[in-house]
């Protein structure tokens, strides 16, 4: 942190990049923000016609009548894949490649809009067929694959809403997600490949449903990826290749309201259950298109890479949506960026020639290590000359990660969009824009025009400049999260809480802004919310997680700061049985961690489990987790530790296994 901001070096985007950029210097960029401030619903009411097919224009703007329930465009008819898809191949586009598909196995496959478009139209003509309609919920557990997208424009193409659940969830995180969603329809595919390896979907989502609750699930449409052998059940589950093979390729799409559901996405949250983050087509839309304009300063040529997963919020707005509706070429992977080795990224870089490449601090820290003693998998091996601009996304990123980023994958030449954002904001909120704004490494430098962002205190007060802070938005933005699903007083608690004065979004992120240039630095979750390589988890979810084993007393979870994961997770843990050592205590460890692996996914699993006869707690009973922290840094406990009722648990769990 103090290095963070102690950091003056400043890095300016190149002249020729300042020239042909959609946003071109500084000025034009406060411009936009004083658009912005001067008449803002104008501002949005022009970029939402100039950017957005209407099939019936809107005429209501932003309508603030059931804030915090905000509504954007409401009257304004719309489709996502009619603009996405449609539209493209309406203005000669059909020919241009959509998605250069890259499999695990290197394998590569090219797909143009006509040919989105019609599989795309079949799929959805196949889903109407089965009785889905719009309004009705469908999950997709899918790996990355054109198919992936395929299903996600489908569902969006007839209306119904889909909630993508990552690959990495285990049954019972995927049956919770359909239960509480309320899904009529699940799409996967029999099983995925990643680094060489086989690993199940299909009978995962068997497994999920056979856990109850699932009667509402009629269809299982299945993606033939392996041909491994998977059970089909009679009467519920099909083939994605046998339902879509006599369908036409045409297919009227449902027109909706701008503010018709188009995703619900889950996401961790500080307590025990995920939060379904439900987004609208319209406002959404809007920014997936602006942010891939403005951010990534999208060109007809470009060859854009984003390395997300479509089970995250990334990989909606910057894979299926964002670069799709402005007709860009994209890259999609399957596999991991170390298979056949950890010079995957740049050698396909180098082979499709991609031109903007957006990847997490995470992937990009383990591919120093990786490169550091093996030159044949780093960068400078490979000619990475194609590329013009880099981006980074999910949690902050060191300025020694961004040093080696900037110099040896961007070649000393391509900007770097440090986005910061969340799976609540549908887009972009905080990041410098490539041919305007003047970069700091570790730094996401500025809103973007009608970004409303500022730092408060605890009670909403605004903090100057060079003070720390709540990060809050003012204005409610077009592409906002307009309530959690199944939960609205859960959406207006944890987004606009009474004690910010009710009508301030808080981001769950603590921030400073720079004295001098007012420059934002992101300091991390101020709630119990962890970031592990750039998946949010939340700490009460591990820890329900690890007391619902039979074993288990009581558990604590807290993050510690990790060189490559950002943050990894350690579990303090008393059993019921009383507190293991030696051989015992690492056997019950692995045990402990599988079954989270299992109840949870695998990126749940804690890194570190130490196993006390007791949790260090108050008098009045409440665990005291900033000794949890100090521990699990590995550091001396120096804070105060009177009102601490039982110190000597502190040695116990100072105790590594
Ligand atoms: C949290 C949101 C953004 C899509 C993927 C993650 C952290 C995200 C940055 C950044 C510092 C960042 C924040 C945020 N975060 N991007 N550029 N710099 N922190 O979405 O899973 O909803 O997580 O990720 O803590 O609140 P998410």
């Amino acid at each position: 942190m103090e290095q963070l901001l102690q950091e003056n070096r400043v890095f300016h985007p190149p002249a020729d990049f300042i020239k042909g950029a959609a946003i071109s210097g500084m000025d034009a960029y406060h411009q936009l923000c004083a658009e912005a401030e001067t008449d803002y619903d104008g501002f949005w009411a022009r970029l939402a016609n100039e950017h957005i097919f209407w099939k019936k224009p809107f005429t209501t703007v932003l309508d603030e009548s059931t804030a915090p329930f905000y509504k954007w465009f409401e009257d304004g008819l719309t489709n996502a894949s009619y603009n996405c898809l449609d539209l493209n191949v309406e203005k000669g586009l059909g020919d241009k490649k959509a998605i250069i598909f890259e499999a695990d196995d290197g394998t590569v496959s090219n797909v143009t809009y006509q040919d989105l478009l019609d599989r795309v139209s079949k799929m959805a003509n196949a889903l109407r067929k089965m009785g889905i309609q719009s309004g009705d919920r469908v999950i997709i557990y899918m790996s990355m694959s054109i198919e992936g997208v395929v299903a996600m424009q489908a569902c969006a193409r007839i209306g119904a809403i889909h909630s993508v659940v990552f690959g990495g969830f285990s049954a019972k995180s995927l049956q919770e997600r359909i239960v509480d969603v309320g899904a009529v329809a699940v799409i996967t595919a029999d099983e995925q490949l990643r680094g060489g390896k086989a690993l199940p979907l299909k009978v995962i989502v068997d497994e999920a449903i056979a856990l109850g609750d699932c009667e509402k699930v009629k269809n299982v449409i299945v993606y033939q990826r392996t041909g491994g052998n998977i059970p089909m059940t009679a009467g519920r589950d099909s083939w994605m290749h046998e339902v879509v093979a006599n369908e036409s390729a045409v297919c009227e799409p449902e027109w909706v309201s701008a503010e018709h559901p188009l995703f619900i996405l889950y996401t961790s949250g500080s307590t025990g259950k995920p939060k379904g983050v439900q987004h609208s087509t319209g406002g959404y839309l809007l920014w997936a298109i602006l942010t891939m304009k403005w951010t990534f300063d999208i060109k007809h040529d470009d060859v854009f890479w984003c390395t997300a997963d479509i089970g995250w919020v990334t990989g909606h707005s910057y894979i299926t949506y964002g670069p799709l509706a402005v007709g860009a070429t994209e890259i999609v992977f399957e596999g991991v960026p170390t298979f056949p080795n950890a010079g995957r990224f740049w050698d396909m870089i180098q082979k499709h020639k991609a031109t903007i490449f957006y990847t997490a601090p995470t992937a990009i820290r383990s591919l120093i290590k990786a490169s550091s003693n093996d030159v044949a998998v780093h960068p400078k091996s490979y000619d990475l000359s194609s590329l013009r601009l880099l981006g980074s996304v999910g949690e902050p990123i060191n300025p020694e990660a961004w040093m080696w980023y900037y110099e040896n994958v961007g070649g000393s030449r391509c900007p770097i969009a440090d986005t910061f954002w969340q799976t609540e904001t549908g887009g972009h909120m905080i990041s410098p824009l490539p041919g305007a704004t003047p970069m700091v490494p570790g730094s996401c430098t500025l809103p973007l025009p009608g970004i409303m962002a500022a730092i408060v205190d605890e009670v909403g007060h605004d903090v100057p400049n060079g003070h720390g802070g709540i990060l809050v938005v003012k204005r409610p933005w077009p592409s906002m999260i307009r309530t959690i699903w199944n939960d609205p007083d859960r959406f207006v608690k944890s987004y606009f809480p009474e004690e910010l004065g009710g009508t301030l979004y808080l981001a769950g992120d603590g921030a400073i802004r720079n004295k001098d240039n007012a420059y934002f630095t992101i300091t991390g979750r101020i709630d119990d919310v962890l970031n592990v390589s750039g998946h949010r988890m939340g700490t009460m979810e591990i820890e329900s997680c690890l007391v619902a084993n039979p074993l288990v007393a009581e558990a604590a979870v807290v993050g510690r700061p990790d060189e490559l994961t950002g943050e990894a997770i350690c579990a303090f843990v008393v059993l019921k049985g009383g507190r293991p050592t030696g051989d015992e205590a690492k056997k019950l460890a692995l045990d402990l961690r599988n079954w989270v692996g299992k109840e949870i996914g695998p990126i749940a699993k804690p890194k570190d489990i130490r196993f006390g006869d007791n949790l260090p707690k108050t008098r009045s009973g409440k665990i005291m987790r900033r000794l949890l922290r100090v521990i699990a840094k590995g550091e001396e406990v120096t804070q105060d530790t009177s009102t601490l009722e039982n110190p000597a648990i502190l040695d116990q769990l100072k105790q590594p296994l």
